[in-house]
């Protein structure tokens, strides 16, 4: 019974990603897992305990404190700035907005860093990858509130296979949504357009698809459009080498921070 279950479950799974046909913006990308399951995905998850481990090990070995990474950047008096605490209002709105949320969705990067930095670089214009809750989001557009033309560019590709398109950016409030432009594709398409828009970044916050071509793909895409000084900032850089081979290939030394269990990547374009 269990069994004729989980297969029901599995054709309804099926069902619902076939609903995304009716959108060709996402062809592109289901062209791609098609092609991956087909081709890479099994030599792939071979490669990925090991590239987890020799990231992490390369993380462990050069990991800051968020504060440590900001007096880096900043001065040695740049304080790292609690976004929740400052705004407590607006994040105890967006944690009742996102519990009415029936669908799981992928959880908040490190965003006192990422609003201490939006703080420094006194940024304007900011592109993110991956939106889901839409906590970095809402970090970021706090930020930018106090900026006249501040203005963020988000993409995020919906999960497919939950239908969650209604939900990602829940924890946006209404007032802060004239700043804020949302590309509900995957990043290859979104990037190009996110970058046409806005031209130059002043800051980049990453937390996408995890996947190292993925990763490489995007990272040396925004790079190019970032301004000097601008940051680019990553999640989850333990999972795989990507960002430690980007920022090789860049030439720029990075920073690697650790908030809790995960581990941040910070570049300074020179
Ligand atoms: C970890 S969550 C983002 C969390 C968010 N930054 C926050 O702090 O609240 C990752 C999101 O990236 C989206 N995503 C996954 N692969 C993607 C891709 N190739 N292009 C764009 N978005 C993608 C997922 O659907 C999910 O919404």
């Amino acid at each position: 019974m269990a069994h004729v279950e989980s297969l029901h479950q599995k054709l309804i799974r099926r069902a619902r990603y076939l609903r995304y046909l009716g959108k060709p913006i996402l062809w592109p990308e289901f062209g791609r897992r098609l092609k991956y399951k087909l081709f890479s995905k099994r030599e792939d998850e071979k490669r990925l305990a090991s590239q987890r481990e020799e990231a992490s090990s390369w993380c462990e070995s050069r990991a800051l404190s968020s504060e440590q990474a900001l007096q880096i950047i900043g001065d040695s008096t740049t304080p790292l700035l609690p976004v929740r605490e400052t705004f407590p209002g607006e994040f105890a709105q967006a944690e009742r907005a996102a519990a009415g949320c029936p669908i799981k969705m992928g959880g908040a990067g490190n965003l006192d860093l990422l609003f201490s930095l939006c703080e420094v670089l006194q940024a304007e214009t900011v592109l993110e990858t991956g939106v889901a809750y839409g906590w970095s989001s809402l970090a970021i557009l706090l930020s930018l509130q106090k900026r006249s033309h501040g203005r963020l560019y988000s993409i995020d590709l919906p999960y497919l296979e939950l239908q969650n398109d209604r939900w990602v950016g829940v924890a946006v409030p209404e007032s802060l949504k004239g700043r804020w432009k949302l590309f509900r594709m995957a990043d290859r398409e979104g990037a190009p357009r996110a970058i046409r828009a806005a031209q130059v970044f002043d800051l980049v916050h990453y937390d996408s698809d995890k996947s190292y071509a993925g990763r490489m793909s995007t990272y040396r895409r925004v790079w190019a459009a970032l301004r000097s000084k601008g940051v680019l900032m990553s999640d989850d850089i333990g999972d795989n080498p990507a960002f430690r081979d980007f920022c090789e290939e860049a030439g720029v030394d990075s920073l690697v921070v650790k908030d809790g269990r995960k581990y941040q990547g910070v570049a300074v374009k020179p």
